[in-house]
């Protein structure tokens, strides 16, 4: 793994890095940012391979969680189910401690995943976090594409929320953009203007093949669900973190939200999109891509 040391500094340009992000996170100082936002892939390309967990039997584990639970016996019981969730979630947990460890004091981890992971990570990041930690479980529901009638279309994502500190951190509902009532007509007019605020399920479309929005990236996700996060769980001039970026919708949203930020992602094709979305983006204040040892800013 290469080493990367990134030029980061609080009063200094947005960051773009190209690299496996286990090469720059442990570079990162502690709790330098207000929100974490990772989108992580499920097929990581690692090859499969059976882990041997041992199960500790003793009440406190062989090693002690962020919040002192027993955190390795939990993830040897849960991933002795299924080993490529085992597999996962070896690639995902340093990632996740580092994200922790990045976090600031007041801020927020969401956690983009799907019904397939969504039951493990959520009874993993219990026991990393705290289970006090855990704030919401977000379906971001959608519809679009082939509908199987084997049994009911899967048609969301789950992103799950944990803070670092459950007694004080950041939530700005009143900065979130509002959202019309189902039935107007049950509320008065002024409310109905007003919109309500949104739940925990959030009904988006996906990235319109024909939008302006799309930058051609596979697995690009709506500005509309990362312009929510940002707003509630971030304040102006915060740095936002994104260490699995890809075409750099976190970036992007957060530096229109006047957020700073740092995006991650070791695919070139991510930061090429990325070049091009943020230079052709207004008011992006200036941003350092570090690639191959390489620095250079738009
Ligand atoms: C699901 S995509 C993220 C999409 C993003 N949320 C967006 O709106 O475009 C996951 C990204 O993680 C990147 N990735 C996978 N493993 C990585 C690693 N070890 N280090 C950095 N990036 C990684 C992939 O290249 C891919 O771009």
């Amino acid at each position: 793994m290469t080493f990367v040391a990134p030029p980061w500094a609080v009063d200094g340009p947005n960051l773009v890095i190209e690299a496996d992000n286990m090469a720059v996170l442990p570079h990162l100082p502690a709790e330098a940012f207000g929100l974490i936002y990772i989108d992580p892939p499920f097929n990581t390309g690692r090859t499969r391979k059976r882990q041997s967990i041992s199960v500790v039997q003793s009440p406190r584990g062989s090693r002690i969680g962020f919040q002192g639970r027993s955190y390795e016996t939990v993830k040897g019981q849960l991933t002795a189910y299924d080993d490529v969730f085992a597999d996962y979630w070896a690639f995902l947990e340093p990632r996740l401690h580092q994200a922790w460890r990045l976090l600031a004091a007041d801020g927020t981890l969401y956690l983009h995943l799907d019904y397939r992971e969504v039951h493990y990570a959520k009874v993993l990041l219990d026991a990393l976090f705290g289970r006090e930690s855990f704030i919401n479980e977000i379906i971001w529901a959608y519809d679009y594409g082939a509908r199987t009638k084997s049994r009911w279309p899967a048609k969301h994502d789950n992103i799950l929320v944990y803070v670092k500190n459950p007694s004080h951190y950041v939530f700005n509902a009143d900065a979130v953009d509002r959202e019309p009532y189902m039935a107007p007509g049950l509320v008065t007019p002024e409310k109905a203007a007003r919109g309500k605020l949104p739940t925990d399920v959030w009904w988006h479309t996906i990235v319109s093949p024909t939008g302006k929005e799309k930058t051609g990236y596979a697995t690009q996700k709506p500005q509309g669900i990362l312009r929510r996060i940002i707003q509630a769980s971030s304040q102006e001039d915060d740095w936002v973190l994104d260490f699995f970026a890809g075409s750099g919708t976190t970036g992007a949203v957060a530096s229109e939200l006047g957020r700073r930020f740092v995006m991650v992602d070791n695919n070139p094709q991510a930061t090429a999109t990325m070049r091009r979305r943020l230079a052709s983006q207004e008011g992006v204040r200036p941003v350092e891509f570090v690639i191959g040892g390489d620095t250079w800013s738009v």
